[in-house]
């Protein structure tokens, strides 16, 4: 099994480019079952999306990966759909419920595995469901399966989320690009990743509009000429690495292929830590900052504070002088960096969904293991930091969705090395 070992203390400089966002290029690709031919650029090389594209190729699309320029081609001219999604690809990623919405509203039925829990919490798909029913799709759970049909087609209705959930959007949005009439979706997730994917549907040829939390969805004609499309940045891929700059940059980190004005409330909050940042129009430039303070953080949907950064400022927190507090509002057990923070050295205690961190610590290099991508990647900045050596286990965890990290690092003259 591989390893991540890292030698701790060690002053970042240079320069990283943010890749294409996962989470962003997931429902896109899923939603490419509805079109007939599309280009997408800025594709991250990460295991989460390898597992789409097998997906997709399982279904009976055509994909064609150009590694070397992080674009993929997918054509749909097939007959012989396979309208099923089954377990064995969608326990390693739960997006691949996301093909839901396209199967059902391209081919009127599909069996798509159900995701089960995962380590961050039960993570159901409930609020997916609750839209495609209410699109007309009639719904049973058999075997570990969901087994959805609408022989008429979907059809287009009003739809309020009991709460928000950005994968349920999702499905929904890409379900209702066919579905009769009009859909209106009222508190919707409205991510940039769901922006990402309302501006691809529109290329489409889909009729949305957004406003506020109420998306609508006009009736439309999918268009049959070639859509080219570019996926928007990882912004967790940002906020980790303007972390790591925050934590140990010797003078100057730059971090580009970015819009900053996309992750303002992040920005806003490093500011307030003391984090020095220069924001350019397509990058930004970490300095080094004297003194880290204390901040409560509550993480929310967008565009309030991401829960997929929750854990990696929770170490740039152990070096703020004072008690900083975290609430997690989003997952039921997203803590789970925690233990092993505390065996480098963090002091961090637990009371319900908050984790109050005490700072600054002095952290020291430990053997570790990985549990969840975000968890994983914040172990790795707590390795940056630490004295001597730190040794992460399990780090399939990282490569589902972190691409190039070593290297991104190591160019940064960071210690960092897989064996
Ligand atoms: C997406 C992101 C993930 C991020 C999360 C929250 C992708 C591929 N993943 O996950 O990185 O951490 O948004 O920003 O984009 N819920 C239900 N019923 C449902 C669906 C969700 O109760 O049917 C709950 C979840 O358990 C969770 C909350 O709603 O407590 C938010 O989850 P959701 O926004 O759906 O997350 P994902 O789309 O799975």
């Amino acid at each position: 099994m591989q390893k991540l070992i890292i030698k701790g203390k060690k002053e970042l400089s240079g320069k990283i480019s943010i890749s294409g966002s996962k989470n962003s290029t997931l429902p896109i690709l899923a939603a490419s079952i509805l079109a007939k031919n599309v280009k997408i650029k800025n594709i991250p090389l990460v295991k989460d999306i390898f597992t789409m594209i097998e997906l997709l190729n399982f279904i009976g699309l055509k994909t064609k990966l150009v590694k070397k320029k992080n674009f993929i081609e997918i054509s749909n001219n097939n007959k012989n759909i396979n309208t099923l999604a089954p377990y064995k690809l969608v326990k390693t990623m739960r997006a691949g419920v996301l093909v839901l919405g396209s199967l059902l509203s391209k081919y009127k039925k599909a069996k798509v595995s159900l995701p089960g829990g995962c380590a961050i919490g039960s993570r159901p798909v409930d609020l997916h469901l609750f839209a495609l029913k209410k699109l007309g799709a009639k719904i049973k759970i058999k075997d570990g399966y969901i087994l959805a049909e609408a022989k008429k087609g979907l059809k287009g209705t009003k739809i309020k989320f009991p709460s928000i959930s950005v994968g349920a959007t999702e499905n929904a949005l890409i379900a209702a690009f066919k579905a009769k009439g009009t859909t209106i979706l009222k508190n919707c997730a409205i991510e940039p990743e769901i922006k990402d994917l309302i501006s691809f549907l529109k290329k489409l040829g889909a009729n949305i509009y957004l406003k506020g939390r109420t998306i609508l969805i006009k009736e439309s004609k999918i268009k049959s000429s070639k859509i080219i499309h570019q996926v928007i940045f990882d912004r967790i891929e940002l906020g980790t690495y303007m972390i790591a700059g925050a934590l140990l940059v010797k003078k100057n980190l730059i971090i580009d292929k970015i819009d900053p004005t996309i992750v303002k409330s992040e920005i806003d909050i490093l500011k307030r830590i003391g984090v020095k940042i220069i924001q350019k129009k397509k990058s930004v430039i970490i300095k080094k900052s004297k003194k880290l303070k204390k901040i409560n953080i509550i993480t929310k949907p967008y565009p309030g504070f991401p829960t997929d950064l929750q854990a990696q400022f929770m170490v740039l927190l152990t070096q703020a002088n004072g008690v900083s507090k975290i609430k997690e509002n989003i997952f039921e057990n997203r803590f789970m960096h925690v233990p092993e923070l505390k065996r480098m050295g963090a002091q961090i205690q637990i009371k319900d969904k908050t984790a109050l961190i005490k700072g600054p610590s002095k952290l020291a290099g430990a053997e570790v293991m990985a549990t969840d991508l975000r968890a994983s990647v914040s172990l790795v900045l707590a390795g940056l930091i630490a004295e001597n050596r730190t040794v992460i286990n399990r780090i399939y965890h990282l490569d589902r969705g972190y691409e190039f990290l070593e290297s991104k690092l190591k160019n940064c003259k960071a210690a960092i090395k897989r064996v």
